[in-house]
């Protein structure tokens, strides 16, 4: 299994097996692999990242969390549009009735923060399930959060986009690629890579997407080790204080050859959302 590619729904439907008491099958990487990073994040530090939750389908121990969100305006949250897929929720985002977003509280166990209902979900048309392209969906809060749990979303051109530049992400996912779901938040330091790197790692054919720098965002460690991982996706990439990525797909998970993909926020955001 080592190099297949992750598709994008492994990590929700990893989720799935691991509630239903199944195996998971996420890929598994080298032992060594330390996927977002093996640091704990303080909600203070980040406090514009969420969870999206539902107990009913996920189970309750970890809150029903399954996949990360972000927060870009009081009642606005990004996440990636994969994460609202049938496969992933078993029928539309409406009808998973226990659905919503868990905002200030990095311990999911915990009870801080608070847990807000979704009144709408638009995932972005240009979205190709297949490639992943276009990979974004913004829900729509009933209730506005703090002004102070909003980030800004870098535009195309800034400097927090060129490659080189440190970039951290963040969320609840797989600490170890073999389904170690984390409880609380994590984070792990990242680079943007160039394009090209990605397109060498992910040229299509067989059964993965080709990499596509138009919508996605490549970022990753050269050295391997640090990444997002199943159970990340939606969750933010940040670079100079700016969101850049919402976490994607990627094959396996901190494989150096392997980097993580993002979706380019800048080029699908919506002007108006
Ligand atoms: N598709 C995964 C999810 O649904 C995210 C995978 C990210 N993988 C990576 N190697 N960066 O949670």
């Amino acid at each position: 299994m080592r190099g297949s590619l992750t598709r994008a729904l492994t990590g929700a439907m990893g989720l799935i097996a691991a509630a239903a008491g199944q195996a998971v099958t996420a890929a598994p990487v080298a032992a060594d692999s330390v996927v977002v990073g093996g640091r704990p994040a303080r909600i203070a530090d980040a406090p514009w990242v969420v969870a999206l939750s539902s107990r009913d389908r996920f189970g309750g121990t970890r809150a029903g969390q399954f996949c990360g969100g972000v927060v870009v305006a009081p009642t606005k949250v990004l996440t990636a549009a994969h994460c609202l897929g049938r496969e992933v929720l078993g029928g539309e985002p409406w009808e998973v009735r226990d659905f919503v977003v868990i905002a200030g509280r990095a311990a999911l166990r915990g009870q801080g923060g608070q847990e807000v209902r979704v009144s709408d979900t638009w995932v972005n048309p240009d979205y190709d399930p297949t490639t992943n392209a276009g990979d974004l969906a913004v829900l729509t809060l009933v209730s506005a959060l703090p002004q102070s749990s909003v980030i800004g979303v870098a535009r195309e051109g800034d400097a927090a986009l060129t490659p080189g530049t440190e970039a951290d992400v963040f969320g609840w996912g797989d600490t170890t690629g073999n389904g170690t779901y984390a409880s609380t938040l994590r984070t792990a330091r990242v680079q943007v890579l160039p394009d090209s790197t990605c397109e060498q790692a992910y040229p299509g054919g067989g059964f993965g997407a080709p990499y596509q720098g138009d919508t996605m965002l490549c970022a990753g460690d050269p050295q391997g080790g640090k990444d997002a991982c199943q159970g990340d996706s939606g969750g933010p990439l940040v670079a100079k204080g700016l969101l850049v990525g919402l976490v994607s797909w990627g094959s396996g998970c901190g494989q150096a050859e392997n980097p993580g993909v993002y979706t380019r926020v800048s080029a699908v955001l919506p002007a108006r959302f």
